[in-house]
């Protein structure tokens, strides 16, 4: 439906309306999926002519400007939507008010898969309008110059499709509580989507103020925006929404929902900082009571945040909605953040520890962007990781202050740091401070870079200032800055100038403008001194000959140090990036060392071997002298520095035997994920029964111990019982097997009767892994189909990837496909899933390259999660046949999108799989036959 009467009163209103007459370029946009499928062709054919040697790294077209000009500047939008949910189109329309900066007779600005229906400037005469489909412009050209100086106002009429996609504006849709189908329509523009929805100018710098009207069905439905609503005009069928006039922000922050949503609403105290002020939790209604905790927890850790910045939360609201389709896992929109289901909705008999986790850190990550990303943004995406690493630090002191029980400080470490450090000591890697032009680029950089390494290097920033200046500086940072952006240096000016010994900003470009990180040897001089030195850490000995040297500080680092001794002493030090080693100065009677304290510091350590075996016996005689962050650091370097052939492997297996005196949950996590990935790297070679015995007489205590009954309120305890049992059983431990049967057998009797969430996931991937009957997966299945809650369909559908039939895994990644079946949001974690299982690995790899053309068909090549899966579902090949044919598969489809670094880390990874089995197979299991036997035989499980 078209409010025809509405436009033309408008239209009419504005006295001088020149029409684009002239040249009226509208292109009809071919579909943006036959754009690519033919983009594909293309290049195929250009390959298969050319003929040419294989290569995998393409070079982006430089030539191609991305950004906009800078004649003009917009301060103002009056945005008037109707997305018409009846038959998924949406119509609009807006007028933009322009500063003009430079003299110029072009508007440039952004708009994609928009139909401009009409251009018109006020006062002045269009020329023509046209197109770019690739930068994405929508160019005006006038028939006279714009002076420097004037103000003008933009008009354009546009419409667009919202279905069949996740960015944009989109429809959802899902079944009410009467099984009726219902839709909803919603945005998402983070980061160059909002030229989806409107012609904008779609730079995070060019903020402005927001006047928006939304129509929606009368009746049921309503809308919400960023702001709260000021009028509503009933038309009939329809209403129009009209919501108060935003403050100055950036486009990719602005959002409009159309639902039947419920809600419930609670009150942000702001204590002395700004006004009280509401929050709204929105889902579908029969769902709505699963938001009281999101609620709860919301406006905690929104009223922790308010003391922390003390700066006000600047605008009278913020809600949140759980979105039945949602690409990522929550989105930021400034006073109405977006979340998946599985993010924002928590029910006691649904969601397990894990979830409930989840849910407050992303609510924390969100909540923190609201000053931190949306009150100063950063100026071009290059800064990204100012963004996304500072609330990835946040968001665990924000759940740290709401629930100080559940370990959060230490698992930062499990989480973000030890993950990251795994790909940064890879070629493959990035700086943090990395140039981007292109959507396709901008995309790629919301990586595990940005937001776990950016936000460990801002941990490492507070620990060296320490966090009562830290938090200072946030504050002056965000005072001095509010409503405008930012660039690294000038956070980094902040936090410079409330420190006095410390040259901030010269450390800090180490970390920034560099990728990858030390690793610091330690080695005891005769004189009882320790002695250190740096070098880049890289997980393959093979890298360091192909690592190229090209870095202004040559990969070297300025690194903070801090120690602790066997005498109780503390210390620390900066070890500068220009100096060739540094040393340590302790009392003579002093043994041991422990570098990086806590593992606050972005590096890893080395010691000599008997350095590392006075810290073994350590831990042996006494693991509380560690605190539990040292002691989960311990772990993961010693394995680390063994896989890149840094150590004799015996060093880390060594320090296992102390693991039978661990009971927390984040060293505990360290050596369980260990002792899984050991246990897929040996799958297939001669030592793998001797690894599984050792392996499973290291669980054997923890597991009696923890047991199968899951705590009522212990939150840290619960965590490490379904670590251990996931273990467990993916060790093949007999009894973890036959509990796990036991309960899935008997929930398939009675499924109403569900395990306790903690153990479902365990019970049904296990329970499925045992079963040998196709009518078990199909019951299964037919469970996962009907299921409504979005938590527990995600535990039935990794149950359902946990079946030994590679047919029955065929079948269901070609059900995956259907979009009534696994919604496209959750489609890439079913394919990862299957790719997990080594059964379903060859099926998906076979799948993935069968389907490739199909795949971006579906997703485009601009999807970063498509571009993503390459390095997912390959990351365990191991074997020179499937690096061909994975190198194979990037000749025939050299176009990767968003994927192109994902595509150099599968293969490297490959090649490093390969060599490390080569590398390190004999050691392990020469260790494991000899000196472990005698452990293994005492306490077999
Ligand atoms: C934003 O910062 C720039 C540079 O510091 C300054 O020139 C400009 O006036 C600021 N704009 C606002 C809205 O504060
Ligand atoms: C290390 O962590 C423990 C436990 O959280 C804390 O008490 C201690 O102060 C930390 N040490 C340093 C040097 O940060
Ligand atoms: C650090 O120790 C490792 C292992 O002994 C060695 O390969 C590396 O060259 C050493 N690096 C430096 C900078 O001393
Ligand atoms: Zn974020």
């Amino acid at each position: 439906m078209f409010l025809s009467g509405y436009w033309l009163q408008v239209v009419l209103s504005w006295a001088v309306v020149a029409f684009a007459t002239a040249t009226v370029v509208v292109a009809v946009q071919k579909a943006k999926l036959e754009k690519d499928l033919q983009d594909v062709q293309n290049k195929i054919d250009i390959y298969e002519e050319w003929n040419g040697e294989s290569t995998h790294r393409m070079k982006r077209e430089d030539t191609v400007k991305y950004r906009l000009p800078t004649a003009l500047v917009p301060t103002h939008y009056n945005l008037y939507w109707h997305p018409d949910l009846e038959t998924g189109s949406f119509t609009g329309q807006l007028r933009i008010t322009i500063n003009v900066v430079e003299a110029t007779n072009q508007i440039v600005l952004h708009s994609y898969l928009l139909d401009i229906t009409n251009v018109y400037v006020l006062n002045r005469e269009v020329d023509k309008f046209e197109l770019e489909e690739e930068r994405q412009f929508l160019i005006i050209t006038l028939t006279e110059e714009l002076p420097k100086d004037a103000r003008i106002t933009l008009g354009i009429l546009f419409g667009g499709q919202m279905k069949d996609k996740l960015v944009g504006l989109y429809s959802s849709t899902y079944l009410n509580e009467a099984g009726d189908t219902r839709t909803i329509s919603t945005t998402k523009f983070e980061p160059t989507y909002a030229r989806q929805a409107f012609p904008c100018f779609d730079e995070p710098a060019l903020k402005a103020t927001f006047e928006i009207t939304v129509v929606h069905p009368s009746g049921s439905y309503h809308a919400v925006s960023n702001m709260q609503q000021t009028e509503s005009n009933y038309l009939g069928d329809f209403t129009e929404a009209i919501f108060e006039t935003s403050v100055s922000m950036s486009t990719y922050l602005v959002c409009i929902i159309v639902s039947d949503f419920s809600s419930y609403s609670t009150t942000v105290r702001a204590n002395g900082i700004g006004e009280d002020f509401s929050m709204q939790a929105y889902a579908t209604s029969h769902q709505i009571e699963k938001v009281e905790f999101a609620l709860e927890f919301g406006a905690a850790v929104t009223e922790y945040y308010i003391q922390y910045y003390k700066v006000p939360y600047p605008l009278t609201k913020l809600d949140m909605a759980a979105i039945p389709d949602f690409a990522s896992g929550a989105m930021e929109h400034w006073g109405l953040v977006t979340y998946r289901e599985t993010a924002l909705l928590y029910d006691t008999s649904y969601s397990s520890t894990a979830n409930k986790q989840s849910i407050a850190g992303t609510l924390a990550h969100e909540i923190a962007h609201q000053w931190f990303g949306n009150l100063v943004t950063m100026k071009w995406w290059n800064d990204l990781w100012l963004n996304e690493g500072f609330a990835r630090f946040m968001q665990y002191k924000g759940v740290d202050a709401v629930h100080p029980d559940w370990g959060m400080i230490e698992q930062f470490q499990i989480v973000a740091l030890q993950p990251v450090l795994v790909y940064d000591a890879k070629l493959s890697s990035h700086p943090i401070v990395q140039k981007v032009e292109s959507p396709d680029e901008i995309t790629a950089l919301f990586d595990t870079i940005s937001y776990e390494k950016g936000g460990s290097v801002i941990r490492m920033l507070e620990a060296l200032v320490g966090s009562d200046k830290f938090e200072e500086a946030v504050t002056n940072y965000l005072v001095k800055h509010q409503f405008n952006n930012t660039v690294t240096d000038d956070f980094l000016t902040e936090v410079e100038a409330v420190v006095t010994d410390v040259e901030i900003k010269k450390l800090m470009l180490t970390w920034t403008e560099q990728m990858g990180y030390p690793v610091l040897n330690v080695s005891k001089e005769a004189d009882g001194s320790f002695q250190v030195t740096q070098q880049r850490f890289l997980s393959n000995p093979a890298s360091y000959d192909e690592a190229p040297s090209d870095s202004e500080y040559g990969y070297r680092w300025s690194v903070p140090i801090t120690y602790i001794t066997d005498d109780g002493t503390e210390g620390s030090l900066i070890y500068d990036y220009d100096v060739e080693t540094v040393p340590i100065f302790v009392a003579s009677t002093v043994q041991w060392i422990k570098l990086n304290v806590n593992q606050t510091g972005y590096y890893r350590v080395n010691y000599e071997e008997s350095l590392w075996t006075l810290l073994i016996q350590q831990l042996i005689s006494n693991p509380d002298s560690f605190e539990i962050a040292d002691r989960a650091h311990l772990l993961n370097d010693a394995f680390a520095l063994a896989d890149a052939s840094q150590l004799s492997y015996r060093i880390p297996l060594e320090m296992t035997a102390y693991l039978g005196q661990e009971r927390d949950f984040v060293p505990w996590y360290v050596a369980a994920t260990k002792l899984r990935s050991l246990h897929r790297s040996l799958m297939f070679s001669e030592g793998y029964v001797t690894y599984l015995n050792y392996a499973r007489s290291l669980i054997a205590g923890v597991y009696e111990e923890v047991g199968w009954t899951v705590d009522a309120d212990n939150h840290l305890k619960n965590r490490l019982r379904v670590s251990i049992l996931t273990t467990a059983c993916a060790l093949g431990v007999p009894d973890c097997l036959e509990q796990a049967a036991q309960r899935f057998n008997a929930f398939l009797l009675n499924p109403t009767s569900r395990p306790s969430p903690d153990l479902r996931e365990i019970v049904y991937y296990y329970g499925m892994q045992q079963s040998t009957s196709q009518s078990t997966w199909e019951q299964l299945f037919q469970l996962f189909v009907a299921e409504t809650d979005a938590s527990e369909k995600l535990k039935l559908m990794y149950g359902l990837t946990g079946v030994l039939n590679s047919q029955t895994l065929f079948n269901f990644l070609v059900l995956a496909g259907d979009e009534n079946i696994v919604r496209s949001q959750d489609y890439f974690t079913c394919v990862q899933y299957i790719a997990a299982n080594p059964v379903g690995e060859s099926v998906v790899w076979e799948f993935f390259r069968e389907q490739w053309l199909q795949l971006i068909a579906r997703f485009g090549l601009n999807n970063r999660n498509l571009g993503r899966l390459i390095s997912q579902i390959t990351a365990n090949f191991a074997s020179s046949v499937k690096l061909e044919e994975v190198q194979q598969f990037f000749v025939k489809y050299p176009e990767s999108g968003a994927g192109a670094n994902s595509r150099l880390e599968a293969v490297e990874t490959i090649k490093y799989n390969i060599e490390w089995l080569a590398r390190n197979h004999a050691d392990i299991t020469d260790w494991l036959s000899g000196t472990a036997s005698a452990l293994t035989k005492k306490t077999q499980l």
